[in-house]
């Protein structure tokens, strides 16, 4: 039986590539998309959204636009926005302009009937900040323990790419990752920037990727390439001409939990540091009484994940036509 997701993303670059593997793995089910403030302002984040989705024929799953700001604070996205970096996210993805329109229900009241709707069968794969996921907990305290599984990309533990202590994710709204990760999820596991470092996509991948020749090949070729020019003149990630596609690992991980390697750990969120807000504090080593409450991914595979992506993004097989 093909599982159940539905993907809360910021598109951004790794999101669309997140969202085709999502839209078109023959293993998923892809219930809905929600949106979220954060790499771009929401409006651009949902204007991606629908233009990736367009662009794969996957216009049927339907979007709903959230929150466009943290739940707490007002310096976000301006002028904090101003450090992020145009060169690995665009403000509109190079696809053609999208011909479907957002749903009318805002995001956290669609989340909350969704998962009520169907508890326990459905998981919640959340790439961006967690605003949304906050705002749903507000309005229904139900909420987490009707998802099956929370998937989050977010937070570092040995590495960082806003603050010399925080990860993006987290960083933009740690209040609200703060209140998810005191939340009562069933499972919430984290893709941190540790292991999505490890899953790196390089040129000569795209290259292979784009031989494919199908929308999703090309446009995700297309758009690694970009966050590889991106990464090299900001983040360089030790190895030459390649990049993370953070957000995509998490749907891979869904597909298959291998390629995670996971311990269960006390995660908490830093919210009132002065050089630490949106820190993931992560008690690997048992520091604290605290019970462990997340499955943390210190590693992921490569070539799994590279494999995963050129073959959901291949021409369709008439055994998978067939399936489908
Ligand atoms: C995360 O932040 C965003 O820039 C990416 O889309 C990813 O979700 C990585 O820190
Ligand atoms: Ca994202």
């Amino acid at each position: 039986m093909r599982k159940k997701l539905i993907l809360d993303v910021d598109t951004g670059t790794d999101d669309a590539v997140a969202i085709m593997l999502a839209g078109l793995h023959p293993d998923l089910d892809l219930v809905a998309v929600t949106v979220v403030n954060g790499n771009v302002p929401v409006e651009n984040c949902t204007d991606n959204t629908l233009r990736t989705l367009d662009w794969i024929g996957r216009s049927d799953i339907p979007v709903y636009q959230g929150l466009s700001h943290p739940i707490v604070r007002e310096d976000f996205p301006t002028p904090r926005a101003t450090k992020r970096d145009p060169k690995v996210h665009m403000a509109v993805l190079p696809l053609p302009a999208a011909t479907s329109a957002k749903q009318d229900l805002p995001a956290p009241i669609f989340l909350s009937q969704a998962f009520a709707e169907q508890a326990g069968e459905i998981t919640l794969i959340a790439v961006g900040p967690l605003s949304n996921l906050a705002a749903t907990i507000a309005i229904d305290p139900r909420f987490p323990e009707n998802c099956a599984e929370l998937i989050i990309m977010g937070g570092a533990v040995n590495k960082s790419n806003i603050t010399p202590s925080a990860e993006f994710n987290i960083w933009a709204d740690p209040e609200a990752a703060a209140q998810v990760f005191r939340a009562p999820f069933r499972k919430i596991t984290l893709v941190p920037l540790d292991a999505t470092h490890e899953a790196l996509v390089s040129k000569d991948q795209c290259d292979m990727l784009r031989a494919h020749g199908t929308p999703a090949s090309t446009a995700s070729a297309d758009i690694i390439e970009h966050r590889i020019k991106g990464y090299e003149a900001n983040q360089p990630t030790g190895t030459p001409q390649s990049a993370p596609v953070h957000d995509a690992v998490c749907v891979a991980a869904l597909v298959d939990p291998q390629i995670i390697e996971t311990q269960h750990v006390n995660v908490v969120i830093e919210t009132l540091g002065e050089y630490t807000i949106g820190r993931t504090v992560v008690d690997h080593e048992r520091r604290t009484t605290r019970v462990p409450n997340c499955h943390v991914a210190f590693h992921a595979k490569r070539e799994p994940f590279v494999a995963m992506l050129s073959q959901t993004f291949a021409p369709a097989t008439p055994s998978q036509v067939k399936a489908s």
